[in-house]
């Protein structure tokens, strides 16, 4: 008995020794404890075609031009994303006017206020007084749904938007619509066998998030011959087969207007979309980003899944109904700022704690963003000192877009093999080229789709950036890229012509 204990006791040092021994080589040894080895493989295998490997040679070459290189142009034009100010859009002058005021609140000072009203308008001095008065610092956490006078005031333009009541308590500011999709996707994968509908193209925001949560894609089609529509039938094709495939199909994506698509849903059209999701229990993500790019306000105008699901009437009371806006987008294009909310209608009181509690992790959204949610839902109306000037400037640049988007699908549409919707609305074109035979095999060659091979060239040529059809999903067999139009208006033909030349170069390379 005692040679027993004694054998396990040794057994049990030499063991611990071991362990001992082989922690301390690792420590000790140069290998690093994170590589793309040892890290989640979930963000490993994680897709963003937005900022993928076109935008990465973008900036090298961009990179090598400050460097002093010579190439085939003089400046890399970012056109891969939705980022109107880094292509110089400017600013709206009474948003920066404010959100200086509230960055240096020493301006406001008694000293400093007769030169202060010589620089700055009275209303954006009254508005950035009463911010600080509800905000105190800038630089202080807030509340974690965002300040509740902003809030109250992103509720009040809900209301006057679609005529029916916002609740504040149901608002949670974001940083950026974005943080807002991640979280309610996170919140709606109970398991792996969730499935969330996503357009096909769409924004890759979803896929990717959907990818890092371990939850399934449940692909539907938008129909390039309809302008990008969407057919409940093919909803329904969709959530069958997804069923089918053994998930859990719970949520619907909506992206109105469309990225990359630029379509603009009818009433109609979202009235039998909310119809679908009530019968089939799917809680309906609304990314209405970009509710006032609508460049043909008569025929295709911008309606709000909210006002179009509460005129629906009884019936729908219960429907689930999260939408998502931002101020990255429309006229005032302040990415940078990552500013956005998401309004939560229907959504279980338990489940509003939750998110509650799960914005408080990460404290709080930043406050200048937020500050800028509360601009663009509050800005300055008729009667106040600044309104002409922030109305002629927000029509300035919504009349250059529609010129822009509309200028740039006709050049796509006269190139040979090229056809290309007109955007309704959104930022961006995703016209279908037909690839010759020698290019597709040229492309095999270099491991890359296709699309991407074609947009790799655009790029090398004409320093355009653009996002090949790939990273957004596309019919099997049909090729796209996806372009904005936010270039200035002055390089514009320019940046035709560039685009031209280039394509008719390749077809002439590889005509088949
Ligand atoms: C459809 C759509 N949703 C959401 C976003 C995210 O925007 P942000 O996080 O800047 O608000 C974008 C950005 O391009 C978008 O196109």
């Amino acid at each position: 008995m005692l040679r027993t204990l004694h054998r396990i006791a040794q057994a049990n040092v030499q063991q611990k020794t071991r362990q001992l021994i082989s922690c301390v080589a690792v420590r000790y040894s140069s290998a690093k404890v994170l590589t793309t080895e040892t890290m989640h493989p979930l963000i490993k295998n994680v897709e963003y075609a937005v900022r993928g490997a076109l935008p990465i040679r973008a900036e090298a070459l961009s990179a090598e031009l400050k460097a002093g290189k010579k190439l085939n142009f003089d400046k890399v034009v970012f056109c891969n994303i939705g980022n109107p100010q880094q292509l110089n859009q400017k600013p709206i002058t009474f948003f920066r006017q404010v959100s200086s005021l509230c960055e240096n609140p020493e301006l406001l000072a008694p000293e400093n206020r007769e030169l202060l009203s010589k620089l700055y308008p009275a209303d954006a001095i009254a508005r950035a007084e009463v911010l600080l008065k509800n905000i105190g610092s800038i630089g202080a956490y807030s509340h974690s749904k965002g300040i509740p006078f902003i809030r109250e005031n992103v509720a009040k333009f809900i209301e006057s938007r679609d005529g029916y009541s916002a609740n504040p308590e149901h608002i949670f500011l974001t940083q950026g619509a974005s943080s807002g999709v991640q979280t309610m996707i996170q919140i709606l994968t109970q398991n792996t066998s969730v499935g969330i509908m996503i357009p096909i193209p769409q924004y890759p925001l979803y896929s990717a998030t959907i990818s890092l949560v371990d939850a399934a894609p449940i692909p539907y089609y938008l129909n390039e011959e309809e302008n990008w529509g969407l057919s409940t039938e093919d909803l329904k094709k969709s959530i069958e087969e997804g069923r089918k495939a053994g998930k859990d199909v719970r949520a619907l994506v909506i992206i109105n207007p469309g990225n990359p698509t630029g379509q603009c849903l009818s009433e109609q059209n979202i009235r039998e979309i909310i119809d679908f999701c009530h019968k089939e229990r799917l809680l309906l993500l609304a990314d209405e980003v970009y509710q006032t790019n609508i460049y043909m306000p008569k025929e295709r105008p911008f309606h709000s899944f909210k006002k179009v699901l509460l005129s629906m009437g009884e019936k729908y009371k219960d429907q689930e109904l999260v939408s998502f806006h931002s101020t990255s987008k429309g006229m005032i294009g302040e990415c940078g700022r990552r500013g956005g909310y998401f309004e939560c209608v229907n959504i279980d009181e338990g489940v509003l704690e939750q998110l509650y509690k799960i914005s408080s992790i990460s404290l709080c959204p930043n406050v200048s963003g937020q500050i800028m949610v509360d601009l663009m839902t509050n800005p300055p109306v008729e009667g106040d000192a600044s309104y002409a000037k922030y109305k002629s400037e927000i029509d300035g640049i919504f009349q250059s877009l529609q010129r822009r988007a509309i200028k740039l699908a006709s050049c796509f549409n006269s190139l040979e093999g090229i056809t290309c919707n007109a955007a309704e609305g959104a930022m961006y074109l995703f016209p279908r080229i037909t690839i010759p035979q020698k290019a597709v095999e040229a492309a095999k060659e270099a491991k890359m789709a296709p699309d991407a091979f074609y947009s790799m060239a655009m790029l090398d040529a004409t320093g355009v950036c653009v996002v090949p059809g790939s990273g957004f999903g596309q019919e099997a067999g049909t090729w796209h890229f996806r372009s904005t139009f936010l270039p200035e208006e002055n390089l514009f033909d320019g940046f035709c012509s560039k685009i031209e030349d280039f394509h008719k170069d390749f077809l002439n390379k590889y005509r088949d």
